[in-house]
Formats: structure tokens, C-alpha cells, sequence
């Protein structure tokens, strides 16, 4: 089957998450980095950013912690139009050095973090329905470029990202030592694990002290897009919010499909990066190699992806 170039699909056919040919096509012919064919999106894509934006901003302002502020400030996203990756790149990159790169799906884990390390931020370009703003269960370009991409243009956080590439190559060299093939996949399997774990509750869903004594905020980015859960996390006393301990973060299962009901606290990005450090010594001590079983399942595609890296 031949490639499809951007330009023969019809312009304004959408890039819905659910429905999306030019993604479909990328998919087909295996093409994972991709350009963004921004003629694409159809009026309702960019309906359903405006919609998401302008209905975030207020909880953004009361909720979100102030890098994060400060960072939509820098970027000048458009409010009424799915975001051009050139254009926030332009903004990113001389603060931080990111920049966003489109993909067409899921990058297995060693890529994405490896992405990280080279300042690179995989960046899902489909948007969410207009009519299904609430729940997806997968990321979208409001997840990735409204709820991620502002906390880059902090130093301290952009670092944080740069040492977990680093982690995951670390990673691949500890088991690349190990002769034994099933021992090798079993503390692959469980390093991944609490990698994906430390990640998910900081970068993913961490919340930050506030200026206040007692006040929380978020830089989560799970948290950041989405309308309910932002204001759960800091105000619902449903939620617990704990002292971020990595011991504890790295044997925590979590589930994907309800508001996290377990919360953790760092005091600055200075603290969060320190922290990716003490993972890695950790990894480099054995103290990831029996980590708890349960979420999240790490697939075969994760696993192969640290086998085999030229170091
Ligand atoms: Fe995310």
C-alpha cells in the first residue's frame, strides 16, 4: 500500500481521536514521527479546543501552580485554534530548549523517555470530540500542548525530564549486563514499572505545595486538562495528598479510568528533580528490581524497546 501524502486528503476532513484518516494512514505505514497537516482539522476540531481552553482558564487560574501560569503566558497559545506545534515550538524552545514533535500514537517506553532526553516531546496532534470533552481515556493535543507543554518552559522542570531519559538509559545498560534471558525481563519488567509509576504521579498527576501554608497546586498534567478532576484534586476531601516519598510511589498501583483518589506532594521542581536522581541511584542499588506487582502492565512492545540500545 502506497503512503498517503497530507495533501490528498481533503482539507478540513478533521483529526478527531477517534477518527482521523491522515493517522490512520501514518499508522498503516508504520510512520510514527510525523508532520502536523494543520490544514486538516476540521471547524470542529478547533470548536472543541476553544471550548476546552476557555473553560479551563478559571481553574487553571485558581489551580494551577504558578510555572504553569507563567508558562501558558510564554507560549501565547491561540485560544480558538488548535495550537500549530511550529508556532509553540517558536515559544519553547529558546526558553528551555523543548520542543513539541508530533507522533501518530503510542511511543514504546524506552523512545519516549530517550525523547525526553534529547528535549523532545512526543505530542499526540489528534483533539478530542466536541461533544465528548470530559473523558478520553487517551491523550490529545489539549492533553499533551494545554496540560504538558506550559511546564516545559520551566528549567528546573525541563531538567526533570532530561534525567528521566537518562534514567531509562541507565536502564537499558543495567540490563544489558544481565545473562540470564528470564531474569533479565523480570527486573526489566519491574524497573519499567516503577519508572512508569514515579511518572505518573508526578509528572502525570503531582501536585505542588502552595505560597500559602497548607495549600496545594497542581503541575500534574493529567490534572491540568481536565475540567472536573483539577478542582477534585485540590479540594475534595475524598482525596488523599501525601509528602511525595519515592519508596512509596514506586510500589503504589494506580488505575487509568476514575479521578486518583492518592495524591503526592513535592515542595518545587528543584525537589522533583533531586528526586528523579534518587531513582536513579536507586535503579543502580537493585532497590527497583522487586517492585510491587500490579499497574501498570508493562507490554512486550515497552520491554523490547530497552533491549538491544546502542549506549
Ligand atoms: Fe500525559
Amino acid at each position: 500500500m502506497a503512503q498517503v501524502e497530507a495533501t490528498s486528503f481533503p482539507a478540513g476532513i478533521g483529526m478527531t481521536t477517534t477518527q482521523a484518516p491522515f493517522i490512520e494512514d501514518a499508522k498503516a505505514h508504520g510512520r510514527l514521527y510525523i508532520e502536523q497537516p494543520y490544514q486538516l482539522y476540521s471547524e470542529q476540531n478547533h470548536e472543541a479546543w476553544r471550548r476546552l481552553y476557555h473553560r479551563m482558564l478559571p481553574r487553571w487560574e485558581k489551580y494551577a501552580n504558578e510555572h504553569f501560569l507563567k508558562g501558558i503566558a510564554n507560549l501565547c497559545l491561540d485560544p480558538n485554534k488548535v495550537p500549530k506545534l511550529e508556532d509553540v515550538n517558536q515559544f519553547l524552545c529558546p526558553l528551555t530548549g523543548f520542543r513539541a514533535k508530533a507522533v501518530s500514537g503510542y511511543v514504546p517506553a524506552f523512545q519516549f523517555f530517550d525523547c525526553l532526553r534529547q528535549r523532545d516531546f512526543p505530542t499526540t496532534i489528534t483533539i478530542r470530540d466536541a461533544s465528548k470533552l470530559d473523558y478520553l481515556p487517551e491523550p490529545d493535543i489539549f492533553h499533551d500542548i494545554a496540560g504538558h507543554v506550559p511546564m516545559h518552559t520551566d528549567k528546573a522542570f525541563a531538567d526533570t525530564l532530561v534525567r528521566f531519559g537518562e534514567c531509562a538509559r541507565t536502564a537499558a545498560d543495567i540490563v544489558s549486563r544481565i545473562g540470564d534471558e528470564e531474569e533479565k525481563m523480570r527486573r526489566l519488567t519491574s524497573i519499567i514499572k516503577a519508572m512508569a509509576r514515579f511518572f505518573w504521579f508526578t509528572i502525570e498527576f503531582g501536585l505542588m505545595k502552595g505560597p500559602k501554608v497548607g495549600e496545594f497546586k497542581a503541575y500534574g498534567s493529567g490534572l491540568l486538562s481536565s475540567f472536573g478532576e483539577l478542582a477534585y484534586s485540590i479540594d475534595s476531601p475524598d482525596v488523599q495528598r501525601y509528602p511525595v516519598q519515592i519508596e512509596w510511589v514506586v510500589n503504589q498501583y494506580f488505575e487509568i479510568d476514575h479521578y486518583q483518589p492518592l495524591l503526592f506532594v513535592v515542595d518545587s521542581f528543584d525537589h522533583l528533580f533531586s528526586l528523579v536522581g534518587t531513582l536513579e541511584k536507586w535503579m543502580k542499588d537493585g532497590r527497583l528490581n522487586n517492585v510491587s506487582p500490579g499497574e501498570p502492565g508493562v507490554g512486550e512492545e515497552d520491554l523490547k524497546s530497552f533491549l538491544h540500545i546502542d549506549l
